[in-house]
């Protein structure tokens, strides 16, 4: 499928899905109706709307203004104190909920563990004591890079509960990110284990943050949980730095009352691809987080007491902190972690995982969905997943024939779809349907949450007739919002609040249908979505350019049928270097080492020169038609040398 395929498809599209009457029936919104009217007053009345939803949540000390909005500068319940952790566990166990289970874990080779509320809450305190006792204060930021397992957020509760924000890092990134990221953040302590299973194969996550730690001397505390096993995975502790975490715990108090911290207190970190070479740290608060995520899983998600909910991210990114984590045990629910890789040993491993465990809820991102398509349906046929009530997506834009395959196949028709759109920034989710009321369309995240004033409009900020495409902007605050970029408050205003006067802009292109529907496109700054996952242009191409050979690089996104975007990177070589398959091969295993596996280019061609404008910029539009169709056809009247795109065009050089 070409992109022009896949755009026309979506232009084309026009099923409509009414959510089906027994999910109606017992579902917390049951019609547009209502939809409509609460929404309506959610952005007329956002104050009054938001403080009740707080309300349903414990604070050791109430509000006194629900928001203070000096745009783009928002707090959200201002002077309130409270405690995000204490919000996922003790409430729920003086709710009487202690023995419910709160994690129910799968590793990769097969070993599960069902971690109640209480058992969870023990090791949260324990850790909290640990991380304390290693002189680890609120405020202090605690970098975690571990595989999917239940101490992941074990740890990560436990950085909320006594104030240090914790920045997670996704563990298939390299140890030139956990670099960038510990030294940006400032952290002094690294959370790891000795490995993590991936397709049968151990994630050496320990040997990689010794490489970090040996080139980067902020990390002065290495605390090392045990996954794996030394037959496994040899590591070595270097005293006075490594610790493991069993024996840490086995010392620790179980007794940690939860603190109080101000609603606008930091909750953590989260760095993420823009449009320079460096990510930037995405900064998010507690209170307004907490209610935000809170929310939107319980309308979204539907959840309800006994929901086995699975949400398929990594807690590395932002999806796995809102609905792996945070949203999901605010709620009460249960919540089931995969470590692995969707096929291992087989390709119907998320559906074995689905039966097995009576998963009643499931949401993962389009480019799984599509692979699995390509894989062929009797992975899935060969399993019960009748427990399934509700499917959702999430991550890049959804072509309809994925969202049919995934609405026939895995949800048999019975189960609505929510296509959700948000971002790192927005915290938690901000277009898509409730499943109980929104008619859906296959490919579109379809209406607004509540509280969000979502709009199309053009540089000029003028909103866009149905159906023309622009800029996806929200004009008014939320509680989830990103409250700055760490140390940078300069870039968190040119980046979100400046391109077009007084609203955010998103960065996605978009157009609205005349039901007030949202059809996201993709992206329209330097940021590639490679399977979902965001990196940025400029990133990989310092990635690429730090390679001895290479003079100069520039990547685009294009088009790429598993992946949504894939990379293709076009490279000048130093003077006296001559191209070759084995430096082609080079260059893309020195930015897998650089970045991580996923910025791995799929296209790598050698040219003489880049084709750029007289003012010197490089013009990525033309890459990108030459790297999807092998020619260009629109304008090149401001490039610099003609002959340069004539003779990219005609493949490789050299
Ligand atoms: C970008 C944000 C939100 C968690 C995962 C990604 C794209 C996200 C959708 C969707 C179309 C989507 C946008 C957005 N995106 N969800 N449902 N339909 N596009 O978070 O890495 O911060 O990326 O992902 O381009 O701006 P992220």
């Amino acid at each position: 499928m070409s992109s022009a395929d896949s755009i026309d498809s979506v232009l084309k599209e026009t099923r409509r899905f009414a959510p089906p009457p027994h999910f109606s029936t017992d579902a917390h919104l049951r019609s547009m109706e209502e939809y409509e009217r609460m929404h309506r007053r959610s952005v007329e009345r956002p104050e009054e709307f938001w403080a009740e939803v707080a309300s349903e949540l414990h604070w050791h000390q109430p509000w006194e203004r629900v928001l203070d909005w000096n745009p783009p500068h928002a707090k959200w319940f201002v002077g309130a104190k409270t405690n995000i952790a204490y919000n996922c566990l003790d409430r729920h166990i003086e709710r009487g909920l202690g023995e419910k289970t709160a994690i129910l874990f799968e590793g990769e080779p097969g070993d599960t563990r069902r971690i109640s509320f209480r058992e969870l809450h023990e090791q949260v305190c324990r850790f909290a004591n640990v991380l304390r006792a290693q002189g680890v204060k609120k405020g202090d930021r605690v970098t975690i890079y571990m595989p999917l397992v239940p101490e992941l957020a074990v740890a990560v509760l436990a950085c909320a509960r006594i104030g240090a924000p914790h920045s997670v890092i996704f563990g298939g990134f390299s140890g030139q990110a956990i670099i960038d990221r510990v030294t940006d953040a400032e952290s002094h302590i690294v959370i790891t284990a000795d490995g993590g299973w991936r397709r049968g194969k151990v994630v050496p996550l320990k040997q990689t943050v010794d490489e970090a730690a040996e080139k980067c001397d902020l990390i002065r505390k290495v605390i090392v949980l045990e996954r794996v096993g030394a037959k496994h995975a040899a590591v070595t502790m270097k005293p006075g730095r490594d610790l493991w975490w069993h024996e840490l715990m086995a010392g620790a108090s179980a007794v940690c009352p939860a603190e109080a911290h101000d609603a606008e207190d930091m909750l953590f970190l989260l760095y993420t691809s823009g449009s320079t070479g460096k990510p930037k740290g995405i900064l998010h608060t507690t209170g307004g987080y907490m209610v935000h995520t809170y929310l939107t899983a319980r309308y979204i998600f539907d959840l309800k007491p006994d929901d086995v909910y699975w949400c398929s991210a990594d807690v590395g990114w932002i999806t796995g902190h809102s609905y792996v984590l945070y949203g999901v045990l605010a709620n009460g629910v249960t919540t089931l972690m995969y470590e692995g890789a969707p096929n291992h040993p087989d390709w119907d491993r998320f559906w074995s995982i689905i039966a097995r465990h009576k998963v009643t809820k499931f949401y993962t991102a389009p480019t799984a969905i599509r692979a699995f398509m390509r894989e062929g349906r009797a992975h899935a046929d060969k399993h019960d997943l009748s427990t399934l009530k509700l499917l959702g997506t999430v991550g890049e834009p959804i072509n309809p024939e994925a969202w049919m395959w995934y609405h026939d196949v895995i949800g048999r028709g019975r189960c609505p779809i929510v296509d959700t759109w948000w971002q790192t920034e927005t915290g938690g989710i901000m277009i898509a349907p409730i499943p109980g009321a929104t008619h859906t369309k296959p490919g579109s995240a379809t209406r607004p949450f509540f509280g969000v004033d979502a709009a199309v409009l053009d540089r000029s900020g003028a909103e866009q007739p149905p159906n023309s495409g622009g800029f996806l902007c929200i004009r008014k605050p939320w509680p989830g919002m990103l409250r700055g970029i760490y140390r940078d408050p300069e870039r968190f205003v040119r980046q979100y609040w400046s391109e077009i006067e007084g609203v955010y802009f998103t960065g996605d292109s978009c157009r609205m249908d005349e039901d007030g529907y949202f059809w996201i496109m993709g992206r329209v700054d330097d940021v590639i979505k490679v399977a979902g996952h965001r990196l940025g242009t400029m990133e990989v191409e310092s990635a690429i350019v730090s390679h001895d050979a290479v003079a100069e690089a520039a990547v685009v996104g294009v088009p790429h049928e598993i992946k949504g975007q894939a990379i293709a990177a076009f490279v000048t070589l130093v003077t006296g270097t001559k191209p070759s398959d084995a430096l082609r091969d080079d260059i893309s295993r020195h930015v897998a080492t650089q970045l991580g596996a996923l910025a791995r280019p799929e296209q790598l061609r050698f040219t003489q020169a880049l084709p750029k404008t007289r003012s010197g910029k490089i013009m990525r539009r033309l890459l990108r038609e030459i790297a999807t169709s092998g020619q260009v056809t629109g304008d090149t009247t401001t490039l610099e040398d003609f002959s340069v795109v004539a003779r990219l065009a005609e493949k490789d050089e050299g």
